[in-house]
């Protein structure tokens, strides 16, 4: 699949300590031009490139105000579980550095549709929520935002949620204070009309499906975003690449894009890695995948005609593509 993203420079403009975990990036053009314009809830994929050579490439939210397009800011956490990515950010980067970011893209916009917005963020995963909040503001659709986070020190940018305009429609839930979110008395209480919003670590993500689920919502309600996921690990299996024939083994640990670059058997465009910016789809011509990105609708991965190489495995033994 062709990249259908514009990557260009950007030059790092100012930088701030929001917690002792997360930092957050002004990026701009060094001409001054302006930046493509984005809609509350995109990504874009930033590329690092290491002093010894080594490639990062990360996707992050952009939390901004998506009518300012002089700048984008995203917030980063330090991951202990980093691919590299988010330690090069927190440590190699400062005011002045030059990164290579993509176009942004959007694959959690607010639904036009829904009567009322309910946004559940954990941790950093409240960043595409700061951008959407400024289109809220600006719309006349009814919207909460319920934050969560686990002690006060963690909870990143809450003196301008708890100040600004946004201040009526948001609750904080802090783990440390015992101030804890019931979703399922949150979801009780929502109308046919509301769709819920969810990003941040896995478990809540989890827990916001199952419990939207249990409760009836429907699937279509329920719309949730998380980058830089725990690498997806499963049991090994067989991948046959059609064009050449060439059989290889995708053991354990190991993801299908790693199994083709060790043999260096075909190649494949890749730039986020972690199933987020669809360069690496691929058709699958037998066999089923295990769908573990978020590019790919929900139809898209039921129809099991293409699959994400980086994060995506086999549901069968045996999986031919095209490749
Ligand atoms: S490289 Fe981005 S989805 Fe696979």
């Amino acid at each position: 699949m062709a990249n259908k993203y514009e990557m260009f420079s950007v030059q790092v403009t100012a930088v701030e300590q929001a917690t002792p975990l997360i930092k957050r990036f002004t990026l701009a053009r060094e001409d001054g031009a302006p930046m493509p314009a984005f809609t509350g809830g995109s990504h874009v994929i930033v590329q690092m490139q290491g002093a010894d050579g080594r490639q990062f490439s990360n996707a992050y939210s952009l939390m901004s105000d998506p009518r300012d397009t002089r700048s984008y800011q995203i917030g980063v956490r330090l991951e202990e579980q980093s691919k590299g990515g988010s330690a090069f950010m927190h440590q190699q980067v400062e005011v002045g550095s030059v990164l290579t970011i993509s176009s942004p893209n959007n694959l959690f916009a607010l639904d036009p549709s829904a009567g009322r917005h309910v946004l559940i963020a954990g941790g950093i995963g409240i960043t595409p929520f700061l951008a959407q909040l400024h289109e809220l503001e600006a719309g006349s659709t009814a919207y909460e935002l319920h934050y969560a986070f686990r002690s006060p020190e963690h909870g990143a940018f809450q003196a301008e949620l708890s100040s600004g305009p946004h201040a009526a429609n948001t609750q904080f839930y802090i783990d440390s204070l015992e101030r804890k979110l019931d979703l399922a008395a949150l979801f009780a209480g929502l109308d046919d009309a509301a769709h819920v919003y969810v990003c941040g670590p896995k478990p809540l993500i989890d827990a916001v499906i199952a419990t939207a689920a249990s409760l009836g919502i429907a699937e279509q309600r329920v719309h949730w975003e998380q980058f830089a996921a725990a690498p997806v690990t499963g049991a090994a299996f067989t991948v046959v690449l059609a064009r050449s024939g060439q059989e290889l083994q995708v053991e354990e640990g190991m993801t299908i894009l790693q199994a083709i670059e060790k043999s260096k058997a075909a190649k494949v465009e890749c730039l986020c890695r972690e199933g987020v910016c669809g360069t690496c789809e691929t058709m699958i011509l037998e066999g089923e995948a295990e769908h573990f990105d978020q590019y790919l609708s929900d139809e898209e991965k039921a129809s099991q005609q293409s699959m994400m190489l980086c994060v995506s495995r086999a549901r069968t033994a045996r999986l031919v593509l095209d490749l």
